[in-house]
């Protein structure tokens, strides 16, 4: 057992964790995060994405030991403020069917979005390349991304 301190959705946190503890697995199952899944437990899928320091890892494959002092932000924290454009886009264009891979697509949307304001259909398919959707032929949700490079907020 150790003890980390992070900062988890702009909130400060101190907590024991396991050394063979995952961060997914903390953020989960002591921290009440339920947006990260577990699709696939060995960084395939991309459903347990999170941002750490702003960029999307796959939250399966660290251990949290290793995130002492680091920020952690996951699809709750992108949502503090209100649903943002990106978000919007999504419910419009009903670009998730199952919606299990929908917080870790936003998570790389997010982080697309923040280095790359425009990015071009061939971007989109670059950035979300590791995330997997098991229902939607992923049209739906690169028409949502690209529309959301467009709306004002
Ligand atoms: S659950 Fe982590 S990549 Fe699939
Ligand atoms: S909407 Fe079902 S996996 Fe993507």
């Amino acid at each position: 057992m150790a003890k980390i301190r992070i900062t988890l959705n702009k909130e400060k946190r101190r907590l024991d964790v396991e050394t063979n503890e995952t961060l997914l697995e903390v953020l989960r199952d002591k921290l009440g995060m339920k947006s990260p899944k577990c699709g696939c437990d060995r960084g395939d899928c991309g459903s347990c994405a999170v941002l750490l320091s702003g960029k999307s890892v796959r939250s399966c494959l660290i251990l949290a030991i290793e995130c002492d002092g680091v920020e952690i932000t996951t699809l709750e924290g992108i949502s503090q403020d209100g649903m943002n454009k990106l978000q919007e886009a999504f419910i419009e264009f009903s670009s998730f069917q199952c919606g299990y891979c929908a917080p870790g697509v936003i998570i790389s949307a997010t982080e697309l979005l923040k280095a790359n304001p425009h990015p071009s259909l061939d971007e989109i398919k670059e950035a979300l390349s590791g995330n997997l959707c098991r229902c939607t032929g992923y049209t739906p949700i690169f028409d949502a991304i690209l529309a959301a490079t467009k709306k004002e907020k």
